[in-house]
């Protein structure tokens, strides 16, 4: 029976009322901007995938940074390409490398904004495994040792945040434990807690040059059927020390930001990956959607479902549209 005295519509005759009753709101200060460095100078190159993202060396990661700042995003993340591999991926703590150079040299040039340091060994080794490998599998513990090493370069090159992605067990505890034996208590963990074995990443592993040179990640990453696991995983972080609590992908995994929302009350991160990015971007060159309109809703329904924290490519246009 439709009782008339309730009318929803009521509160969306104008954009006035909308505007006062609106349950979310995207800010650029939810924002965090991923960039990727290389060794060299005076290199910006377009990432074919991935539309507008480059491969920066480290002097225009610097104007980057600039930029982000300017726009009053609070964070960079960033990725490196080394210029060496070897099997245990041994350029991911080398203070040489483009990473460590870029951190240094971005918190040197803009001291106030956030540094996320990306851990992982993919990128650096020649296998293209998240590890040290023992026959074809990824070896746990030993690879705990060398993610606590690539933490530290991060830290000690001047690192706010260290964002481990590897999906080792234990890797919390174990860079939580380097770091304040280094005294580096204040730097943060932000973990990739729950990181699915995702097709999504397909566009970053290019641009990182990260694909595994066999087999795949499913032995560590999660599989996309499950979510009870995911709350265990973020259960095992909290317990281990991580600061904030990280969901990627984010827009077919938005049911597991609410669920991990509801369950904790540590900060909640998404990382709105590189194959979402990669199709919103070739569906709009097409002129098949609204590149704006799609974006703000897409980020916007991450809030809704819980994220405080929004890693993506998508960044530096959202803060000039707001
Ligand atoms: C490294 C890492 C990956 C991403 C972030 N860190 C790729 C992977 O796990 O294969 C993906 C980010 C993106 O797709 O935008 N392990």
């Amino acid at each position: 029976m439709f009782n008339k005295k309730i009318r929803p519509r009521r509160l969306r005759l104008n954009e006035n009322i909308r505007a006062l009753v609106r349950e979310n709101i995207l800010t650029v200060k939810d924002l965090v901007y991923p960039i990727f460095v290389v060794a060299g100078e005076n290199i910006r190159e377009e990432i074919p995938s991935m539309p507008n993202c480059y491969h920066l060396s480290v002097d225009n990661a610097v104007e980057i940074a600039k930029k982000i700042s300017a726009l009053g995003i609070p964070a960079v993340e960033i990725f490196g390409l080394p210029e060496y591999k070897d099997e245990i991926g041994s350029s991911a703590w080398d203070m040489s490398s483009p990473v460590q150079r870029a951190i240094s040299a971005i918190k040197k040039a803009v001291p106030e904004l956030l540094i996320i340091s990306d851990v992982c060994l993919c990128q650096y080794t020649s296998h293209g495994h998240c590890g040290k490998l023992c026959g074809n599998y990824v070896d746990n513990d030993r690879t705990l040792e060398l993610l606590q090493k690539a933490a530290l370069s991060q830290a000690q090159a001047g690192a706010d945040i260290i964002a481990p992605s590897d999906m080792m067990d234990g890797r919390i505890a174990a860079i939580r434990e380097i770091l304040d034996a280094e005294n580096f208590s204040n730097v943060l963990i932000m973990s990739y807690a729950v990181k699915y074995a995702s097709a999504f990443y397909g566009p970053f592993r290019d641009a990182a040059d990260s694909s595994p040179k066999f087999g795949d990640r499913k032995q560590y990453q999660m599989d996309f059927a499950n979510s009870r696991e995911a709350l265990k995983e973020v259960a095992l972080d909290i317990d281990e020390g991580a600061d904030i609590i990280m969901i990627k992908p984010a827009m077919a995994y938005l049911d597991i930001v609410t669920k991990v929302r509801e369950k904790i009350n540590l900060p909640v991160a998404v990382y709105n990956v590189s194959g979402e990015y990669a199709m919103v971007k070739a569906a709009a060159k097409n002129g098949w959607i609204d590149e704006k309109r799609i974006v703000l809703e897409s980020l916007t329904s991450m809030k809704r479902a819980g994220a405080d924290i929004i890693i993506t490519y998508h960044a530096l246009d959202v803060a000039e549209w707001l």
